[in-house]
């Protein structure tokens, strides 16, 4: 298993990711004080894609002690918004309904032009702002939402970006994200630009502020970096809390990329593509329908499953009756696969009205130097 901030390969096992990377199950005493102080829970939370996380208890101390705090999340444009992007964007958009909280997002056409071979800086910003109109498509408050594509705000985080990068050794971003002789320059001084919206909101609001960042679990030694300096720069250490991925079509070992557009649905597709992909999909069911009515199947490695499962059936119950069924060989694959058709073409149809709308809004999101 590889799991860096630039590759996810492998069978990801989360377990030892989260013994590797040092962070924190979410316990039940902790879902339970979640749910406490948003009024509800979330099914993201309840199925463990949130799964592991930092300082999620000592934020929700602040909280209760009524220090507010902000959100952070981001996005690499390394080519169009998939569905597996959104995921940790849905759950962001219900932490700031339901704490009230301002975000902000970073988005890195830097980290993209050092980090991808053959793409130019006028491209990836060029993606940059397209990127930026699926968030905003998703609902979030356009009064407490801050969005920043980093070479048109870098005036702004440089300053802090040189404090980080200042108390980072090479050795040590060598050892957490894998660097070596060969790699371009650009590439080292990059995890202190990612670090930096950590310290942002304080040095906005001239006090100390919390920061929550809702993200994949792939981006965590970007936070562990962070995590270190922030003392010596007298900030608060950002707490996290980490998703798991999205399957890409082909198969449950494999995440979602947006450089092959046959493992992935992007936010612009079309009902036909959705239809085709899904279709094709990986299945854990039975090699025929005479054997899966015999045996069944198995929804923990079924691509349409686990969709519904981690985004798009929210209902607990539906999901128990449908994965029940599977397993048992009541339902079908084409079942299965028929519902998530329904579910993802209805969401991108909604999606894609907000999103031409998002055009004209997104002057009022945009931070610019
Ligand atoms: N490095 C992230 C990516 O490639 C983008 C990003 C920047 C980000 N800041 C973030 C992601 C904060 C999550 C949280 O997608």
């Amino acid at each position: 298993m590889i799991v860096t901030p630039w590759e996810v390969s492998g069978h990801v096992d989360y377990e030892k990711l989260i013994m590797e990377f040092g962070t924190s199950h979410i316990t039940k005493g902790l879902l339970e004080r979640i749910e406490k102080a948003a009024g509800e829970t979330h099914f993201m939370l309840d199925r463990k894609v949130f799964f592991s996380h930092r300082d999620l208890d000592w934020l929700l101390d602040k909280y209760e002690k009524g220090e507010e705090f902000v959100l952070y999340t981001g996005r690499g444009p390394s080519g169009d918004t998939h569905l597996g992007h959104l995921l940790p964007w849905v759950f962001t958009k219900w932490l700031q309904d339901k704490f009230d909280v301002e975000l902000y997002f970073q988005i890195t056409d830097d980290e993209k032009f050092v980090v991808k071979e053959n793409m130019e800086l006028s491209e990836t910003t060029r993606l940059g702002y397209d990127n930026a109109l699926d968030v905003i498509a998703l609902g979030f408050d356009p009064d407490k939402t801050f969005i920043f594509v980093d070479t048109d705000y870098i005036k702004s985080l440089y300053k802090i970006a040189l404090r980080v990068a200042k108390h980072t050794t090479f050795s040590t971003a060598k050892a957490v994200f894998g660097l070596d002789n060969s790699t371009n320059i650009g590439m080292s001084f990059w995890p202190a630009v990612q670090a930096a919206p950590c310290f942002l909101p304080s040095v906005l609001k001239y006090r100390n502020v919390p920061v929550l960042i809702p993200a994949a679990i792939d981006q965590d030694p970007y936070w562990r970096i962070t995590r270190d300096v922030a003392p010596k720069l007298g900030y608060y250490k950002p707490a996290a809390i980490h998703s798991t991925f999205l399957p890409g079509l082909q198969g449950p070992e494999s995440k979602m990329s947006s450089s092959k557009p046959e493992t992935t649905i992007f936010t612009t597709d079309t009902p036909e593509d959705v239809k085709k992909k899904i279709t094709r999909a990986f299945s854990g069911g039975g090699a025929t329908i005479k054997e899966h009515k015999e045996k069944g199947g198995n929804p923990d490695i079924d691509v349409a499953c686990q969709y519904l499962y981690q985004m798009f059936e929210p209902d607990s119950n539906k999901i128990k009756e449908l994965f029940d069924g599977y397993r048992s060989g009541a339902v079908s694959t084409g079942d299965v696969k028929a519902l998530l058709i329904k579910k993802v073409t209805d969401f991108l149809t909604e999606h894609q009205k907000k999103r031409e709308q998002a055009k004209k809004k997104l002057d009022k999101f945009i931070l610019k130097d």
